[in-house]
């Protein structure tokens, strides 16, 4: 399958998804907790992975899905083509909220992302990358993003970081808010990617993201010119979990040189 019906059959398994993903709102969901009691994960979550899994492994058996519910394939390299699936980002929205959330995918050739999509299901917005190719929010070209300055950013972040925590030396999160021009919380790494990469965040960040929140953000990030880094600068390792930091360029350096401190 060459790269543009790659592309093609991964948007019919998206949009296919997402209206099952719809379809289940009438019953009544299961709900359970994986690692803590606010880790949530319903049988949609479970269902629309199974869905990528069944169509994927009968139509292109070699190759191998990285998901977060666990049904796909154990990985520990990145040869060949990898499919990395959150198949619904922003779980707790999903729940309470029944919109913001989003199916986040990312197709990788030998460790280069080579298609990336954030799909926001009730939003009907399907941002897709192709590598070298531009990105799209469903078929309108993303344009470039441009700098700004601290002053001028709205910047996703975790309110929780203002008070004294493990992750980070607050009295830097302080300086940044009280800077600022806004800050914005969503609850969905995916959604928040995806504002940075259509200007409608300037940059966004977290102390921990798993490939499959990040990995379809990430060639759509690329596309536009957003800068993708752990929060000490490092290239992201998409085999193991990473704090991010998704930016326009100039104010990644910024916020990097001048408000960020993990501990
Ligand atoms: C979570 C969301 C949330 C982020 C968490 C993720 P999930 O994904 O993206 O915004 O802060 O780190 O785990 O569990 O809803 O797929
Ligand atoms: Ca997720
Ligand atoms: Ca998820």
């Amino acid at each position: 399958m060459n790269i543009h019906t790659l592309d093609k059959y991964a948007k019919s398994l998206i949009k296919e998804a997402a209206n099952n993903i719809k379809s289940s709102f009438s019953s009544t969901l299961i709900i359970e907790s994986k690692s803590e009691a606010n880790d949530l994960v319903t049988n949609i979550d479970k269902e629309t992975e199974q869905y990528f899994i069944n169509h994927i492994k009968r139509d292109l058996p070699d190759h191998r899905i990285f998901g977060e519910e666990g049904f796909g394939d154990e990985i520990h390299d990145l040869n060949g083509y990898v499919w990395m699936l959150d198949p619904i980002d922003g779980t707790m929205n999903f729940i309470h909220q029944k919109k913001n959330f989003a199916i986040s995918l990312g197709i990788y050739k030998d460790g280069v992302g080579i298609l990336g999509y954030i799909y926001n299901v009730m939003e009907d917005d399907l941002l897709s990358a192709t590598l070298g190719e531009g990105a799209f929010s469903n078929d309108i070209r993303i344009p470039t993003v441009k700098n700004a300055s601290v002053e001028q950013s709205i910047v996703g972040v975790n309110a929780s970081w203002v008070i004294p925590n493990r992750h980070i030396q607050h009295e830097g999160m302080v300086k940044l808010l009280q800077t600022v021009r806004g800050s914005r919380s969503y609850g969905s790494a995916a959604i928040e990617i995806s504002y940075v990469v259509t200007g409608r965040l300037d940059a966004y960040m977290s102390m921990r993201l798993s490939p499959w929140d990040i990995a379809g953000g990430m060639v759509i990030a690329k596309e536009v010119g957003a800068v993708v880094t752990t929060l000490t600068n490092e290239p992201i390792n998409l085999l193991q979990q990473n704090t991010f930091i998704i930016s326009k360029p100039g104010l990644h350096e910024q916020l990097l040189s001048n408000y960020i401190q993990l501990k």
